[in-house]
Formats: C-alpha cells, structure tokens, sequence
C-alpha cells in the first residue's frame, strides 16, 4: 500500500515547515545558539505542532537526533508512572556525542493527569541541566499553570490559505495531479486550516481521479457544496419550504451527509447570509436548539425539516 502522503510529505528541517514564520524564525535562533528552555506548542490539529518538534531535533543534533530525542504520547502513555519511569531514565543519562542536552517530546500533552502534570513538573526542575521539554497540546488551559511558567510558550494558528495552497500544489505536482481552482477552494473549505486533514482529502481524491475538482473533493468528503447550503437556508428564509426540504433531503439521501454535518454548515454560513443581525442571532439559536435534539436522539430528519421551517419564520419577522 502506497505511504500516506502525510508522512511522505512531512518535512524533516524547520526550513521545510510551511507558514508560522515567526515561530520558526525563533526556534532556529535556539538552534543557532544551540540552547533554547523548555517549550509549550498549543494549537489546533495539523497545523504542524508534532513536525516542528521532529525538525527542531534533527537541526539541533544531525544524523543521530535520535539518541538524544524521547517521544512520548501522553493520550496513551497519560499516567503518572510513565513520568516516573520512562521520562526518569532518560533524563537522568547524559546526552549522547556532542548535543548540549537531549529533548523530552510530550505530545498531546493537555491529556496527562493532574498527577502526572505534577510529577512531570518536578522532573522538568530536577533534569533541567541536561534535558528540555517540548510540550505539545491543543488547548494551553489545561496545562497547570507551574509547566506553563517554565515553558517559552508557541501559539500555532491554523495554517493560511496561502500557505495550504503552497503545500497542496507542491504535492500535486510531484504526484502528477491536476488540481483546478474550483478543487483547491474546495479543499481550503473542507480543512478549514488543518494541513493535515488537506493533504489526506487529497490524497483520498487522487484514488478516485488524477484531475481534481470541487465535486469530488465535497463527494468523498461528505460536505455540501456551501452554496448549496446557502441556496437552502435562503429557500427557508423566503417561506420556499417545500424546495428547501428537496435540497436538504438530496443532501441527506443522495450525498449520505448526516444532520450534525449539515447543521455545523449550516452555522458555518450564517455570516455569509444577507439578512438583518438580528435575524442572524435568531437563527444561531434555531440552529443550537435543533442539534440538542439531534445530539439527545430526535429523528435527524424530522428536527432539520423543522428547523427549516423555522426558518420561515424568522424570515418573515419585521
Ligand atoms: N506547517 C506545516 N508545514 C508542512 N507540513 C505540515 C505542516 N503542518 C502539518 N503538516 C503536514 O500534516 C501532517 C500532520 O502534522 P503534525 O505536525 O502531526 O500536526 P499537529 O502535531 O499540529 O497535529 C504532517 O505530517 C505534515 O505532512
Ligand atoms: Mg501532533
């Protein structure tokens, strides 16, 4: 079975991330300096967290990064034995050749324990001559707040048109694709930032076809075209029931989308909708209502034909 692109993809220096200018201007200083102090990578997923980490240690320490490098992922190895054993031993030996420390990688580190979080705490002080951290996680809160002051923390955001258009095309050409404008717009839309999930929509569709287009990017992707989502809410907003039910059941029967993937693009297009504030907030509140019966077990499509009826309320309100 052929590589997942991702991993074929994944870049091996800080010079191959794309995007996070600032961050990567920063830690090859580090490099340059060859010293840095414990870091906190926060930031939504595939956005490069993981990555940069494996980059930064084999600019750090070469060929052999690997002997100076422990990855640890807290969502399976979360408890407080693990930072008592494994995280121990390898911060209490010398770092190997020439590398002024070695590197402890925690990733999704948000998942450890509070006991864990304190135990680790504790090592990061008593190791911190010869061993730095790298945390990763998705949300910083849930860090305690003694790591977060011992960490230079580094906030990813989610990757930039641009710069998800710069990776895709790259890939695209080396695999041989044609992607067309239409196709890459509909691969921004469906990844809404995370690189990873792009490359993986990609690859998936290049099974299917080696020409690209939005069609099928929203076909194996399970979304709705967004203006099909917005022709739909119109249609209900204007007392055009009957048509905005075809359109939702097309999506529904036809397209196999389940009602929370409909609802989560039906909110997605609220601020894309040209009707008053007000009317907008009330649909936020339709919308909310509506997923709280889908999510406690009412018929999906029974709550979104009334949610489109709904709509023909709020889109008579003066
Ligand atoms: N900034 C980036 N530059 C280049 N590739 C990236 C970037 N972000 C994500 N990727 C791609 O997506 C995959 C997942 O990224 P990863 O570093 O694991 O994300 P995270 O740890 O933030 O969830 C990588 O293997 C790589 O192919
Ligand atoms: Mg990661």
């Amino acid at each position: 079975m052929e590589k997942p692109w991702v991993e074929k993809y994944r870049p091996k220096t800080l010079d191959e991330i794309t995007g996070h200018d600032e961050i990567i201007k920063r830690l090859k200083n580090y490099v340059k300096k060859r010293s840095m102090p414990h870091l906190l990578f926060s930031g939504p997923p595939g956005v490069g967290k993981t990555t940069t980490a494996l980059c930064l240690a084999r600019d750090l320490f070469g060929e052999n990064w690997r002997s100076n490098f422990l990855e640890l992922n807290s969502s399976d190895e979360r408890g407080i034995d693990v930072i008592r054993t494994k995280v121990k031993d390898f911060a209490r030996t010398k770092p190997i050749g020439d590398a002024p420390f070695k590197i402890i990688f925690l990733d999704e580190s948000d998942a450890l324990t509070g006991d864990a979080q304190n135990a680790l705490r504790r090592t990061m002080e008593n190791y911190s001559d010869i061993c730095r951290f790298i945390l990763s996680c998705n949300y910083p809160s849930r860090i305690i707040p003694p790591i977060q002051s011992r960490c230079a923390i580094f906030r990813f955001s989610p990757l930039r048109r641009e710069d998800i258009i710069k990776k895709l095309k790259e890939i695209g050409e080396r695999e041989g694709l044609i992607i067309d404008d239409e196709g890459l717009d509909a691969i921004i839309y469906v990844s809404e930032g995370d690189l990873r999930k792009a490359i993986n929509v990609l690859q998936t569709a290049a099974a299917v076809s080696k020409y690209i287009t939005d069609e099928i990017i929203y076909k194996i992707s399970s979304k709705a075209r967004p203006d099909e989502i917005i022709s739909m809410m119109k249609l209900a907003l204007n007392n055009k029931f009957t048509e905005a039910r075809e359109v939702l059941y097309n999506l529904m029967i036809d397209w196999g989308m389940s009602g929370e993937d409909i609802l989560l693009q039906m909110f997605r297009e609220i601020p894309n909708l040209n009707i008053e504030e007000r009317k907008k907030v009330d649909l936020v509140e339709a919308i909310g209502e509506c997923d709280f019966r889908i999510v406690e077990g009412a018929n999906e499509r029974i709550q979104l034909s009334a949610l489109l009826a709904k709509l023909g309320v709020i889109g008579k309100e003066n």
